[in-house]
């Protein structure tokens, strides 16, 4: 590994939504202590080596914890700060990094900062949100909050409207102000100072808005008036991806260098997602180029939208690799808080090849909780559900409930009723079931996650694609000086030969957790749905 490479390169990443992972005191709610209560299922069982903490600070919790009142804090309901250093400290003891979130776009609206500068039109934090008169009564322009409505909230106080880009309990920092870039840095450094590894950078797109506050345009391929996503009518080209939003981001990473093997994971991806726009190049490829690649890297989030069709994996796959530099680190997910659960998306026969895939590509994969025993979406009635959010017409809680860890009540999760409840088939998807299982999905991603660990071919070896003459299915090498690891995958549920054109090796793993040592030459039957590793070298 050359020094250049950021330190995350060859780390496997799980992202923890931390109420829902193990309640360790009996409220219904996940907790920091109960992370460290599966620290070992962490390290040892799963075998990740670096986790993403979604927000555990004081909040109101009304879009559960990404509104922040305090940042230098912990939420009374997740522990306290001595519970974090102790978890600090026992995941780095077991050799995990520790990412925290970074909500840097907006604090929640009971933040001491915000109830100033609502205060007064002269109060000196006015100038720390974004507050606009309007002539007519209507808001200042068409902006929109991504849970709906205006992006703009009357205060009859103050007789102005402030920006909330999503919930109105979400108020808009102005980051035009070099005040608030500092408090957001001195965050940074508190958390740093303690000992996080990282963070992961929230909703960064908005941090730079259009500074003639200029409507956004109508989207021209949105006719679907009926659609719940009446955010999608426009394309939000001002109100984010300002002119500043790369010097911004350039000023946070900036703290990092003071840190070393610190790292920023950026959440770029709407912007991919303006219809219309060239996707040829995602816009996030500018924050490799414009932001320093060796302390920040974004996700791309396509693998969470593209069909479940072997040539648009091949096809994204292979454009996005030859564009990145060798030391560009690519994120590469299937899942997260805000989107609907792998298994449910791609079908429950899929998700083995999807594990072979995420842990085989290069750079920083992200497993999301319950990924790993195949977690569904839970369906929650209209009247339970507790996002504020209309993201996919029902909210985000179905990829949000408990982990599913035993056959226990509220299988294992808590002694109590949970905040959201439990998948109604967990007594076949929970981690002790599936651990004694010699080829559960669990035990996959085990045996995947230690391949991973062992081979350098696979943390930091090129990617180069194979050219397979099957429609269903797809391959690529990683290599490097002295290893050199094919990995093919059948996306299909029927069986396929492949020709191995010449090379010759060792098929030495399959997602059906049976195969060891075959000879791969001539031609290879993959089984439906299979994914296997050979070794070339
Ligand atoms: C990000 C988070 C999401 C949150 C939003 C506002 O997209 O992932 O959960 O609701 O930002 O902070």
């Amino acid at each position: 590994m050359t020094k250049t490479k950021p330190w995350f390169w060859g780390d496997i990443a799980y992202q923890i939504y931390i109420r829902s992972f193990y309640d360790s005191n009996g409220d219904g709610v996940g907790d920091l202590r109960g992370i460290i209560d599966k620290l070992d299922y962490l390290s040892n069982t799963l075998g990740v080596t670096a986790i993403w903490l979604c927000p555990f600070y004081d909040s109101p919790m009304v879009d559960f914890g990404y509104d922040v009142s305090d940042y230098e804090s912990v939420d009374p309901l997740f522990g306290d700060l001595d519970d974090f250093k102790e978890l600090l400290k026992q995941a780095h003891t077991s050799g995990i990094k520790v990412i925290v979130d970074l909500i840097a776009n907006h604090t929640s609206d009971k933040h001491q900062w915000f109830i100033e500068s609502k205060s007064s039109k002269d109060n000196p934090k006015r100038n720390w949100y974004i507050w606009h008169s309007s002539e007519d009564g209507n808001p200042p322009n068409d902006w929109l909050s991504a849970f709906g409505g205006s992006a703009w909230e009357y205060d009859s106080h103050t007789n102005q409207f402030y920006l909330h880009s999503f919930s109105k309990q979400q108020p808009d920092l102005n980051w035009n102000n070099p005040e608030v870039k500092d408090a957001i840095k001195n965050v940074m450094k508190f958390w740093l100072d303690i000992g996080v590894d990282g963070f992961r950078a929230d909703a960064v797109y908005w941090l730079s808005k259009d500074g003639w506050f200029r409507d956004d345009p109508r989207n021209p391929h949105f006719h679907d008036k009926n659609s719940s996503g009446e955010y999608d009518a426009l394309i939000h080209s001002h109100s984010r991806l300002g002119p500043h939003l790369y010097e911004h981001l350039q000023d946070m990473t900036a703290v990092l260098e003071d840190y070393p093997g610190s790292f920023l994971v950026v959440e770029a991806s709407p912007i991919a997602a303006i219809p219309g726009k060239n996707q040829d190049i995602p816009e996030y490829l500018n924050l490799y180029r414009y932001v320093d690649s060796k302390l920040c890297a974004p996700f791309n989030f396509e693998l969470i939208r593209l069909p479940w069709d072997a040539r648009f994996y091949k096809s994204f796959i292979d454009n996005f690799q030859s564009k990145l530099h060798p030391d560009y680190l690519p994120i590469y997910t299937f899942g997260n808080h805000d989107n609907p659960r792998l298994a449910s998306r791609i079908g429950e026969e899929a998700i083995r090849v999807a594990a072979m895939l995420l842990l085989t590509l290069p750079g920083l994969p992200f497993i999301y909780y319950g990924e790993e025993i195949g977690m569904k979406d839970v369906q929650i009635p209209r009247g339970e559900q507790k996002d504020p959010s209309r993201f996919g017409g029902n909210g985000r809680d179905a990829a949000r409930t408990p982990l599913q860890w035993n056959k226990s009540n509220n299988a294992g999760f808590s002694s109590q009723t949970p905040w959201l409840p439990v998948d109604k088939d967990y007594e076949k998807y929970n981690i002790e079931t599936q651990l004694a299982k010699p080829d559960s999905l669990l035990n996959l991603y085990r045996a995947l996650t230690m391949l991973r660990r062992q081979s350098d071919a696979l943390r930091h070896g090129n990617y180069l694609s194979l050219e397979i003459n099957h429609s269903s299915v797809y391959g690529f090498i990683r290599q490097t000086k002295a290893e050199k690891i094919a990995i093919i995958l059948n996306f299909s549920s029927k069986k396929h030969s492949v020709e191995s054109k010449g090379s010759k090796g060792k098929i030495i793993f399959s997602t059906y957790l049976d195969k060891e040592n075959l000879l791969y030459k001539d031609l290879t039957e993959l089984r439906p749905n299979e994914g296997i590793v050979i070794n070339l070298s």
